[in-house]
């Protein structure tokens, strides 16, 4: 099936120097967007700018700074055009700790990148694609918003204040044009994940799942690549999705199954 409604439209890609963003940005700059990739890491943005050649930009973006934010957008709408399609993949796993054991500082960087960043970006585009009468917000969450895990109470609820934020922002927003979607990736190739799964047998309990601590596993037996997240996520934006907006569509393997 070929894609409709994206060639041509400018697409702001956060976390793309990231895996999962660095795919999105290479999917999209192949269905003929034009691509701001933009991401904390200057460097990386460069590099995965200057790999998807003509159509992509780097952008050196601090999602947790709302001035920084507002500028950053309005550049990108002056230099590339209106900005039609939102992807905000930027985020940080945090330390992976029981919450007894967690630090404010961590509170702070999670919730800073995941919610806050989130926030900003939602703002700052989805005001002017409401002006215009059209876009679409993508932000890359988790499946662990809805499954509790061990250790990961800081990420998971980040993750399920940012999915509550881009329902809510297509609710407000679904009359003006503004369609808005959360994927939720399960455990997916990149250094997020290998961050968590460098422990012995920690990436065999991923795949097989761990009783002891209430885990399914991945009854697909294989971690996603960047690109299986990245192609959902080119159809999301694309005209053929135009009827789905204020929804989660999980990207997991089958993970979310209830032990
Ligand atoms: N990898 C996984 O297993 C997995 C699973 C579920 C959800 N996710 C989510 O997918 C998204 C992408 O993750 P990934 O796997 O590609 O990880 P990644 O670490 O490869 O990419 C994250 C990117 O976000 C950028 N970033 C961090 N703080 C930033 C900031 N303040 N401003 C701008 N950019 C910032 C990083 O520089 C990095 O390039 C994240 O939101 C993550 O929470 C990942």
């Amino acid at each position: 099936m070929r894609l409709t409604g994206i060639a041509e439209v400018t697409a702001l890609v956060t976390g793309a120097a990231g895996a999962i963003g660095a795919a999105t940005a290479r999917q999209l700059a192949a269905e003929g967007a034009v691509v701001a990739v933009a991401d904390v890491d200057e460097d990386g943005a460069h590099t995965v700018a200057r790999r998807l050649g003509g159509t992509a930009h780097p952008v050196r973006l601090d999602v947790t700074d709302s001035g920084e934010v507002e500028r950053t957008v309005q550049d990108v709408e002056d230099r590339l055009g209106p900005i039609g399609i939102l992807v905000n993949a930027a985020g940080v796993l945090g330390r992976t700790a029981p919450l007894t054991e967690q630090e404010d500082a961590e509170w702070e960087r999670v919730f800073g990148v995941n919610v806050r960043g989130t926030f900003n970006c939602v703002r700052a585009v989805g005001r002017r694609m409401a002006r215009r009468g059209r876009g679409c917000v993508i932000t890359v969450a988790s499946n662990s918003a809805g499954i509790v895990k061990y250790d990961q109470g800081l990420y998971g609820a980040s993750k399920a204040a940012a999915q509550y934020l881009t329902n809510c922002a297509g609710l407000e927003l679904a009359g003006h044009g503004v369609r808005s979607v959360v994927v939720a990736p399960g455990t997916t190739e990149s250094p997020m994940s290998r961050a968590n799964a460098h422990l012995p047998g920690r990436r065999q309990a991923l795949l097989e799942g761990d009783p002891e601590r209430h885990r399914v596993g991945i009854p697909r037996g294989t971690l996603a690549e960047p690109e299986d997240i990245a192609s959902v996520i080119g159809f999301l934006v694309s005209d053929q999705a135009a009827h789905m907006t204020i929804t989660t569509v999980t990207v997991d393997g089958g993970s979310t199954l209830r032990p």
